[in-house]
């Protein structure tokens, strides 16, 4: 039993128990007497010996073993959602384990099974690390129509015929029971991502989903449930995140007798596929987080798995970036961007990005797509001579692309119409006047891949800002023998392309970008550096998008940029300080066009990138407090892992005459310490600033905001 309490993985073989720990919960399973895996507990620590003898209560012999399981199956009396659907070549619909063993390795658990008669076996796999409280989960089902026969317990026996999957989850979750749910998740559109929703579970299935064949703007695949009771800095917090960019589905089920359980995984519905005899199916990782810290602990925690078990290169300084595209959009010569590259290397930018229209005949979004070579009438000698004098400048190149699109209106088009995702009996429906290529197929992806690497040699490229435009629309795969594979087998070449990619070019750095922030996941996370969070560079309407993608992701990856005023999409004009603190808050970069910023603006821009420069390992690396007061003041409270600094950034964009926003409390400070405010040059004590709370000094007016650093000192 003391195997139970003290590794990360543990097995009690006596009561067909496993226990999961990490550092502050537990979660507990057990093989069912039907031999499928049910929950039986994910929370708060405690005295694992207790579940030992833990059952769900049965009501009444109306209904079956009311345990939920850890991935549902079709068979037995179960109604809610299904987390595996498969049918077999006789028609038979549904698994029905037995199981078969477990494996335990590096924190790893997996759970064995095999179905009763069909050759098919499934592994419930699950992670778990001392250093997270996230809790990775994945399925992995196999066709066993190959295996041995000689093994008297293979079921190879049976005609190796194929097996429809219909659906794969990556995991099914359940909470311990409580008197009420709460919903938070991450809806939105273009100019508009990530906006928090936070609504009451209604009794029924609430599905959360993109059919885009993209993570999508509409939907992120993040969840989190709590009992409705807790707030910012307390209450026990339940959340998910999927580590896929493709199609996506989260179905949360509240039964009508207050159990709640949400299962999900890749594709949405009807996107079926066969599986052949020996054929692995892996899904994504589908990961868990139980937090008694309330939301602000939730997010904390999920920032913290991002930057150490997800992100390409945690440690490293994000760069100060600059990029026309807002302020000039496809209007790019290579006079102007010279001119750019010297105005944004005096205000200390350290990454100048080319955006679209520096190739083929792209004038606008009508042509040129696909026709990955320089536009000579922007740039007569290529962008190599433009990529040198950035170099030169001491800033790195950057270059935008969209390679997974093509234009009707393109040469690559004209080559290779049968490369585009179609179904040759349908209308094709264009969006932003552009096709999807089928990076499912093999020839396609290389092409990508090679196209890639060349603009890297040849123009040595060291950021790609890696766009994706347009969603799946007539997904079909002609001649494809099971076509439905399309969806999940792009989104893979595009992960397998960006991989090699960072692999033959250590250097190169990328943000991922779909039409703003159209592709935010932890699938994408793993292999980008950041990500554009939104096109929508308003600062007010960015402070909530931030807040919403801050909710689970990281502000190292976070690309936010200061740009123009009048915003280009809002019409909103604002001072230049509040755009920058606003961008401040996470990857910091300029969008705005620096030829027609007065001197005066130039210098402003200069002093507030110095002083990013030096808080930005705060906010790229430091443990992040939310801040958010009834009396219109939000911001973020980042501090140094061992306290020693901290930058506290503040807006507030409206005032009302004569109300002083209050002191801000910032729980994130050590009640026995002393900090020192260094623009002030005032030391207050830990308490105070927990308790009572920060006088912000913010200016009159509306749009007012501050960067405000403090230092902890000696007592
Ligand atoms: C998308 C991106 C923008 C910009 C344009 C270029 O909309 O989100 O930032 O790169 O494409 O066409």
């Amino acid at each position: 039993m003391d195997a139970l309490r003290d590794e990360p993985v543990s097995v009690d073989v006596e009561h067909g128990l496993f226990v999961l720990r990490t550092p502050n919960s537990i979660y507990a399973l057990r093989i069912g007497e039907d031999g499928s895996p049910r929950h039986v507990y994910w929370g708060e620590p405690l005295d694992v010996a207790e579940l030992r003898e833990w059952r769900s209560p049965s009501h009444s012999s109306f209904e079956a073993d009311p345990a939920p399981d850890e991935l549902p199956i079709e068979t037995g009396a179960r109604f809610g959602p299904a987390g595996l659907r498969v049918r077999f070549a006789d028609g038979v619909r549904g698994a029905q384990w037995r199981y078969v063993g477990h494996e335990i390795e590096d924190g790893v658990l997996r759970i064995k099974l095999e179905d009763r008669f069909y050759p098919l076996a499934c592994e419930l796999v699950y992670r778990v690390r001392r250093d997270s409280d996230v809790i990775e989960r994945w399925t992995e089902v196999r066709h066993t129509g190959a295996d041995d026969p000689a093994d008297p317990d293979s079921t190879a026996n049976i005609a190796p015929e194929p097996i429809v999957v219909e659906h794969c989850d990556s995991a099914s979750w359940t909470l311990p029971k409580q008197a009420d749910y709460r919903l938070s998740h991450l809806v939105g559109g273009w100019g508009s991502e990530t906006q928090l929703q936070r609504d009451r579970l209604p009794v029924a299935e609430t599905v959360l989903v993109s059919r885009r064949g993209t993570t999508s703007h509409h939907a992120n695949p993040w969840l989190a449930l709590d009992a409705g009771d807790a707030d910012e800095t307390s209450g026990q917090v339940w959340s998910a995140a999927l580590a896929w960019s493709g199609s996506w589905r989260i179905a949360v089920h509240r039964d009508p007798v207050g159990r709640v359980t949400f299962t999900g995984g890749y594709g949405h519905e009807a996107q079926t596929f066969r599986i052949e005899p020996s054929e692995r199916v892996v899904t994504p990782i589908f990961a868990g987080l139980y937090n008694g810290d309330g939301f602000g602990g939730t997010s904390r925690a999920w920032h913290e798995y991002a930057r150490r078990h997800v992100l390409p290169h945690p440690e490293e300084d994000r760069p100060v970036l600059y990029n026309s595209w807002e302020a000039m959009g496809f209007d790019l010569t290579e006079a102007k961007q010279l001119e750019l590259a010297g105005l944004a290397a005096r205000t200390g930018v350290e990454l100048f990005v080319v955006d679209d229209g520096w190739f083929g005949a792209r004038r606008d979004d009508h042509a040129g797509l696909g026709d990955w070579t320089t536009y000579p009438g922007a740039f007569p000698n290529g962008l190599k001579p433009l990529a040198d004098e950035v170099h030169r400048l001491g800033m790195r190149f950057g270059l935008w692309v969209e390679p997974e699109m093509v234009n009707a209106d393109s040469d690559l088009f004209r080559a290779h119409p049968e490369w585009v995702v179609h179904a040759p009996t349908r209308q094709a429906t264009e969006l932003r006047n552009q096709l999807l290529l089928n990076l499912a197929r093999a020839d396609v992806a290389a092409w990508v891949y090679d196209t890639l690497d060349r603009l890297v040699r040849e123009n040595d490229v060291d950021f790609f800002k890696w766009d994706m435009n347009r969603p799946f629309t007539e997904a079909a795969w002609p001649g494809a023998p099971d076509p439905d594979r399309l969806w999940a087998v792009a989104v893979r070449n595009v992960y397998g392309i960006i991989d090699r990619l960072r692999e033959a070019h250590p250097g190169l750095r990328i943000e991922g970008c779909s039409s703003g922030g159209g592709r935010i996941d932890l699938g994408m996370l793993a292999r980008v550096d950041q990500v554009w969070t939104s096109d929508n560079t308003d600062p007010v309407d960015r402070i909530e998008i931030q807040a919403g993608y801050g909710q689970v992701y990281p502000a190292a990856a976070m690309a936010a940029w200061a740009s123009d005023s009048p915003s280009p999409i809002t019409f909103r004009e604002t001072p230049l300080r509040f755009r920058f603190h606003v961008a401040m808050a996470g990857a910091l970069g300029i969008g705005g066009n620096l030829t027609v910023w007065s001197e005066a603006e130039l210098a402003e821009a200069a002093g507030l990138v110095a002083e990013y420069k030096e808080v930005r390992g705060l906010v790229q690396r430091g443990v992040a407090y939310r801040i958010q007061t009834a009396d219109g003041v939000s911001g973020v409270h980042y501090a140094a892992p061992d306290d020693s600094e901290h930058a506290v950034l503040v807006w507030r964009p409206t005032m009302r005459f004569a109300h002083e926003p209050a002191p801000v409390p910032l729980p994130g400070l050590r009640a026995g310490a002393r900090y020192r405010d260094l623009f002030w040059g005032v030391t207050y004590s830990g308490e105070v600033l927990r308790e009572r709370g920060l006088e912000l000094g913010l200016p009159a007016g509306d749009y007012a905001s501050r960067l405000i650093r403090l230092v902890r000192v000696a007592e």
